[in-house]
């Protein structure tokens, strides 16, 4: 069994060019695991903080005054590496330590144990014999927290080869679609600067049904049909448009105010109009109840919770209480530690929700998400579709199935 020889953390940026930590886990002086924190930009109100007073030099100073707390520690045994972060920060959200650190921290480890005994991160965390590949969805649209005036105010327009039957396919198909809807926009707008988002899509100056129009046109442009080999999805991150004093959510962009009714309908036509196979935030954060009516209108779509459940099981238990959704975003950094992560995704499969792990909008050029995405047998991979740190992820998909151990692609 390796033991773990050293922890070193340090400053470096991520793909926003904000500052972030980068965690190194040593084991027996050889296997270096090694992660880079994500954040995000439409940040859910519960979620685990980043870093103590939005400090990474905090985070910094905390985690190289504790390493004597890891070394000696089975890197394989993430509740062992999880509970000693909790001995120096119990706190729900990890204000203390911040949550970039219980993140980096924990899946450093896994990575570390992995390299030990040679075998994939996935294979690690999971035993199951029958994994399969999560489908890509990815960002190739969007204004909102991630792109500037004038965009849709619509956080992300995604795309999902629903129907692929391989992994290698399904990353090709959201390639195309990416380029066809650059080349609509480039067409129909000559100033158009191929300007693009925090995640890679297209952040062009666009009302909301203009760019869905788009999208769906870049479908069928290829030959397409929407909801048969490739579906669109929606992230509409409705907690950026609400309103709590008006009760209202409000469009500046599109000029709209929606009550939470008008809300419904507005997400319900949406959904209808392009046969959206993923529908994920589309009333706010702390609306449960508008969440359960879109979930019962619309049981073969995957309504999504992800600043509705920010990765936590608690949040989670609630939600399923009320039939709020049938799936789940996982973002590690939300929830914390890996561990805090994997119970979620327990909590949410044991009760048939079904999970889509994700990227931050900021992000490395790291690919564990995509192990981690396998193992807690997630429908879909969240991960963006063009731009370096999104495509690692992709690209890493690819590397793994030359291991020949996965069958096939999710039932989704
Ligand atoms: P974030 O957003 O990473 O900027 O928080 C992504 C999302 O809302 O899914
Ligand atoms: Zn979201």
């Amino acid at each position: 069994m390796a033991r773990i020889t050293s922890v070193r953390g340090r400053l470096l940026y991520n793909s926003r060019g904000s500052k972030t930590i980068e965690i190194d886990v040593i084991s027996d002086n050889t296997h270096l695991g090694r992660v880079c924190a994500p954040s995000g930009a439409s940040v859910g109100k519960h979620e685990a903080v980043s870093f103590p007073d939005n400090r990474p030099e905090k985070s910094l100073e905390i985690i190289n005054a504790n390493e004597k707390k890891f070394v000696g520690l089975d890197p394989s045994n993430l509740k062992l590496i999880h509970d000693t972060i909790r001995t120096i920060d119990s706190t729900a959200n990890y204000s203390k330590i911040g949550g970039s650190v219980a993140f980096a921290l924990t899946i450093a480890s896994i990575d570390s144990a992995a390299k030990s005994l040679r075998i994939p991160i996935f294979k690690l965390l999971s035993n199951d014999m029958e994994l399969r590949f999560p489908f890509p969805l990815g960002n190739i649209l969007g204004g909102g927290a991630h792109a500037g005036p004038g965009t849709p105010d619509i956080q992300e327009i995604l795309v999902c080869a629903t129907g692929s039957k391989t992994i290698r396919e399904a990353i090709e198909f959201n390639l195309t679609i990416h380029k066809e809807v650059g080349k609509i926009l480039a067409k129909k707008d000559p100033s158009f600067t191929n300007g693009r988002g925090d995640e890679g899509g297209w952040a062009p100056k666009l009302k909301n049904d203009e760019a869905l129009e788009t999208c769906a046109r870049a479908c069928e442009q290829l030959g397409f049909t929407l909801g048969k080999e490739v579906s669109l999805g929606v992230d509409f991150a409705s907690s950026t448009q609400w309103n709590e004093k008006e009760k209202k959510y409000i469009y500046d962009r599109a000029g709209l105010e929606n009550t939470p009714e008008e809300q419904i309908e507005f997400a319900s036509d949406i959904i209808k109009k392009y046969k959206l196979a993923y529908a994920e935030d589309a009333v706010h954060e702390e609306a449960f109840d508008d969440m359960a009516v879109l979930a019962k209108k619309f049981p073969n779509v995957l309504i999504t919770g992800d600043d509705l459940l920010v990765t936590n099981t608690e949040i989670l238990k609630r939600a399923t209480k009320v039939k709020a959704c049938n799936a789940a975003i996982l973002k590690v950094n939300q929830a914390g530690s890996l561990y805090d992560a994997l119970e979620f995704a327990k909590e949410a499969t044991k009760n048939n929700i079904k999970i889509i792990t994700s990227h931050r909008s900021g992000e490395s050029v790291d690919s564990h998400i995509s192990h981690i995405g396998i193992a807690t047998k997630s429908k879909m991979l969240k991960v963006g579709v063009v731009g370096g740190e999104r495509i690692a992820k992709l690209n890493e998909l690819l590397r793994i199935s030359e291991y020949d151990l996965i069958r096939g692609m999710a039932e989704i």
